[in-house]
């Protein structure tokens, strides 16, 4: 009796241990903060493409946009050893989880699936590390937009502003007739969206390489920077008076109820936009931020991969080549608001601002205007980034001068390098 007692608890953690292993092998858990409506869709998207082939999904999402929340809490999986199959990070975050030695290797996947040929460099760069993939781009988001209620421009006689005096133009008359001009969340990221923005259309292409990729001390206390801090004064004048740490999406659905006329964000609020089933470039136009046509500030999600142990690394592999491959890359960035990481994803399927995004890709990098946003980590390591929005956001939520602001940006800088 005893022994088959024996053999049922020993059958039992058997059977326990096969079917924990058969779990670990088939699914992967992963981290983002993909939590909005349109968000939460393009993760759907994801999701049931794994399931299809067999891969469960263990979700761990971490609220905050901009993904700083999502980047403490993944700090705490790998310090107490224990990673998740991958996680959601942006460009110069892969950059430092690489050069600490805690990613995996993707590169047999890459090779095998061809994916040298068909992600442009400046993804690429990201992505590889002395030449092992350890990250797969899921998507090209651009941060410089601006989002418009056609309706509330048509009825108050507006046309989209094409320059920073004109957007300061409409923006009054706006404020004239009671509307709020601009949707905003006051949260240091979305500061710093705007402030790229800014930065961007007052300063131009060689300013913003200048002053935000290479740090240049001349540039950042120059009279273009103040000038770029006046404007940052005047769009504080522009948005309601609860935008105090509102959410971005919040900020969107303002936009998209006509609460308020317009929204600086990136192409994450046509997500949004497409969740409530309302048309872009129709409903709810997409122009380039004041000021910046001709060139494309950009930020790519990845999935970082992390080294798993040997029992994950099949379901790890699934997940990176799903989300390289083309119809994946097509389904998700159709949700999510972005457009394709693949240089051969055809843009049929697209709404007209993902055409144009696609068509300002390619202008972009052909005449070296493609820039990394600061605000979504293509620019500058966490400590800088962090460093710089401190002082925007300082600046917009006090009456510190733009003169100022220029000098703390330097000093907080040189502190943090
Ligand atoms: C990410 C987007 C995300 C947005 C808001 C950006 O940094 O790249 O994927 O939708 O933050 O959460």
């Amino acid at each position: 009796m005893k022994s088959t007692f024996a053999s049922l608890a020993i059958a039992a953690a058997l059977s326990a241990s096969v079917s924990g292993f058969a779990l670990a092998q088939d699914s992967v858990e992963v981290l983002h903060w993909w939590t909005s409506g349109g968000e939460a869709a393009a993760v759907g998207v994801l999701k049931d493409d794994l399931q299809k082939q067999g891969v469960g999904w263990q979700d761990m999402p971490v609220a905050g946009g901009g993904g700083e929340a999502a980047n403490t809490a993944l700090k705490a999986r790998v310090t107490s050893g224990n990673p998740p199959t991958a996680a959601q990070l942006l460009g110069m975050a892969v950059n430092e989880w690489s050069e600490e030695g805690l990613l995996g290797d993707l590169t047999s996947v890459a090779d095998q699936e061809g994916w040298g040929t068909v992600v442009p460099d400046a993804i690429k760069n990201f992505a590889v590390h002395d030449g092992k993939w350890q990250a797969v781009p899921v998507n090209i988001h651009r941060p410089n937009w601006l989002w418009i209620n056609a309706k509330v421009f048509k009825d108050n006689g507006l046309e989209p502003p094409k320059t920073w005096d004109e957007f300061n133009a409409v923006a009054d008359k706006l404020k004239e007739k009671g509307i709020v001009p601009l949707a905003h969340g006051g949260q240091p990221w979305q500061d710093t969206t705007v402030f790229d923005d800014v930065v961007l259309g007052i300063g131009g292409p060689e300013f913003y390489k200048k002053a935000i990729l290479e740090l240049d001390d001349a540039a950042l206390k120059s009279d273009t920077m103040v000038k770029v801090f006046d404007q940052m004064r005047k769009i504080r004048g522009y948005v309601d008076p609860n935008f105090s740490g509102r959410d971005w999406n919040l900020a969107t659905a303002m936009v998209l109820k006509g609460e308020a006329a317009m929204q600086l964000m990136g192409d994450w609020a046509k997500g949004e936009i497409v969740k409530a089933n309302l048309t872009p470039g129709v409903d709810i136009l997409c122009v380039t931020a004041p000021g910046t046509e001709g060139s494309f500030l950009f930020n790519t999600d990845f999935f970082a991969m992390f080294p798993v142990g040997d029992s994950k690394l099949a379901a790890q592999h699934k997940l990176a080549a799903s989300v390289m491959s083309p119809s994946f890359q097509e389904a998700f960035n159709l949700v999510k608001g972005s457009i394709p990481a693949r240089t051969d994803v055809s843009g049929d399927k697209f709404d007209a601002c993902a055409k144009k995004s696609m068509g300002d890709l390619k202008s972009a990098v052909s005449s070296g205007t493609l820039l990394g946003s600061l605000a979504h980590g293509h620019a500058e390591p966490a400590g800088i980034q962090r460093a710089m929005f401190d002082v925007v956001t300082q600046h917009f939520n006090s009456d510190m001068s733009s003169k100022d602001a220029a000098a703390a940006l330097v000093t907080a800088i040189n502190a943090a390098r």
